[in-house]
This record gives C-alpha cells, sequence and structure tokens, in this order.
C-alpha cells in the first residue's frame, strides 16, 4: 500500500523492570482500515496501545500517529484520535448528557448539535441521556465511552476490549456500530481476544503473542488457510506454548 499509514510502530518495545511487555512491534495501519490487534491475556496489547496515546513511554522504538511523532512530551497527533481503554470513568451523578457537555468544553468546535448527533449515533436516547450515569448499564457506559471518544469527530479510533463486560446484545450492537464508523471512513484499530469479533468487523489482524506480532495479514487471507479466526489464533499462539511445556 502507498497512503501514508495513520498509525505506524517501529521496533516498538516496553519493559516493566525485566519484563518485556512489548518487542520490537513493527506495524502499519492505513486509511479507512478496521484493524484488529489479537492476543491471549498478558500478550501487550494494552501497553501498545498506552505508548500510541502517549500514556507511557515505549522503552525503544517510535510510534507516529498521522505522521507525527507520539511520546508523553508530544502528543499534538492526537487531536485526531479518540480512544475508549478500560471502563470509561464519567461523573455518576451528572446524566449522560452533562458528562458529553463537561467533556465538550475540551474542544471549541464541539456543540451542543454534535452531542445530541454522537448520543444518537450510539443509542442513547433523550431519556437514557437525562438519567444520571450511576444509573446506567455497563452496556449504557460503554456506549457513553464511544459517544464521548466520538465528540471531536477523530479519523482514528483506538479500541482496547470496547466489548467487555457486554452481554451478547451490546457486543452485537457495538459490532454495528463500529461498522458503521468504518463505513463513514474512521480508521479503527480494534484491540480484542474475542476472535469472532474481530472476525466479523476487521480487514486486517495482527496476533501477538508475549509481546511480539505472530501473524498478520488480511483476514480474508489468514481464513484461507483455516476455518476461522480460532483456528488461526491456536495454531500460533497455543502450540509454541505447548512446545515450550
Ligand atoms: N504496570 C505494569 N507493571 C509491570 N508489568 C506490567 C504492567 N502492565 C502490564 N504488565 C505486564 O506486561 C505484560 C503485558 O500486559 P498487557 O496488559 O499489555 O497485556 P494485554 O494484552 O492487554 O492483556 P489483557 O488481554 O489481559 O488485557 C503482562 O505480562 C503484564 O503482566
Ligand atoms: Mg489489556
Amino acid at each position: 500500500m502507498t497512503a501514508t499509514p495513520v498509525l505506524h510502530l517501529e521496533k516498538l518495545t516496553k519493559d516493566y523492570g525485566s519484563v518485556r511487555a512489548v518487542d520490537g512491534l513493527d506495524l502499519d495501519v492505513y486509511p479507512g482500515e478496521c484493524f484488529g490487534f489479537l492476543g491471549p491475556n498478558g500478550a501487550g496489547k494494552t501497553t501498545t496501545i498506552g505508548m500510541i496515546l502517549g500514556l507511557l513511554w515505549p522503552t525503544r522504538g517510535r510510534v507516529e500517529v498521522f505522521g507525527q511523532e507520539v511520546t508523553p512530551m508530544r502528543t499534538a497527533a492526537l487531536r485526531q484520535v479518540g480512544a475508549l481503554v478500560g471502563a470509561p470513568g464519567f461523573y455518576p451523578y451528572l446524566s449522560g448528557r452533562a458528562n458529553l457537555r463537561l467533556l465538550a468544553r475540551l474542544y471549541p468546535q464541539v456543540g451542543a448539535a454534535r452531542i445530541d448527533e454522537v448520543l444518537a449515533l450510539v443509542g442513547l436516547d433523550a431519556s437514557a441521556a437525562r438519567r444520571k450515569v450511576k444509573t446506567y448499564s455497563t452496556g449504557m457506559k460503554q456506549r457513553l465511552g464511544l459517544a464521548a471518544a466520538l465528540l471531536h469527530e477523530p479519523k482514528l479510533l483506538i479500541l482496547d476490549e470496547p466489548t467487555n463486560g457486554l452481554d451478547p446484545i451490546g457486543m452485537a450492537e457495538m459490532r454495528r456500530l463500529l461498522r458503521e464508523l468504518a463505513a463513514q471512513g474512521v480508521t479503527i484499530f480494534l484491540s480484542s481476544h474475542l476472535l469472532h469479533e474481530v472476525e466479523q468487523i476487521c480487514d486486517r489482524v495482527a496476533i501477538l503473542h508475549r509481546g511480539r506480532i505472530v501473524a498478520q495479514g488480511p483476514v480474508a487471507e489468514l481464513l484461507a488457510q483455516r476455518r476461522d479466526l480460532e483456528e488461526v489464533f491456536m495454531a500460533v499462539v497455543r502450540e509454541p506454548e505447548a512446545a515450550r511445556g
């Protein structure tokens, strides 16, 4: 591909003391892609996302977003990025809409109309938006989190396990939403260990294991030789582990 990558990781490495959590990642995500970042627990997904978002210093290597380097001291490129990492934090005694209004103050271009727009987009209706966040279900909080991430119309959306804690209906809705955003041209970087979910949403995936990419490619290509992504995943993640005893 010749387009400038939206996200470029180069030899990205992170050590926590003597633990190497992320080990020399090279990765490019291109405009309009939905990229799945897969891996078992502890593979290094959240650590990688922390470095992408300028929340953690890489031990080595670099992150570029829209061609600009990101570090905890240099986060200008993140203005075009929206993120949903972990359970989003909101003021529990304020309504969903009031929480969004507070966040909107960070962005001069975001007004009441955009707040209505994102609420509609994530499927929080007027009565839900009026309720205090402490009364929200996990699924509603997650939707509000996505609404918050979308407020400033980001061109790149970074999601770390966005369906964690959602029931099957909530998961299906999140999938539908992500597909809709992808169709609108938003580039999506989605970390998950839910293979079926990623298989349904993403164009391309990388599978991370012990901080390294052990498989990467278009979903269709990875599936050409295997029944589903689970089989691909097990082949690259479980067998080496079994071999180690
Ligand atoms: N703050 C920290 N201090 C020390 N070690 C850490 C820290 N954060 C993560 N680790 C270790 O780094 C490795 C990668 O963790 P990370 O949370 O990035 O994995 P993950 O792929 O997001 O896992 P999960 O699917 O469970 O969310 C693990 O071995 C973890 O124990
Ligand atoms: Mg994680």
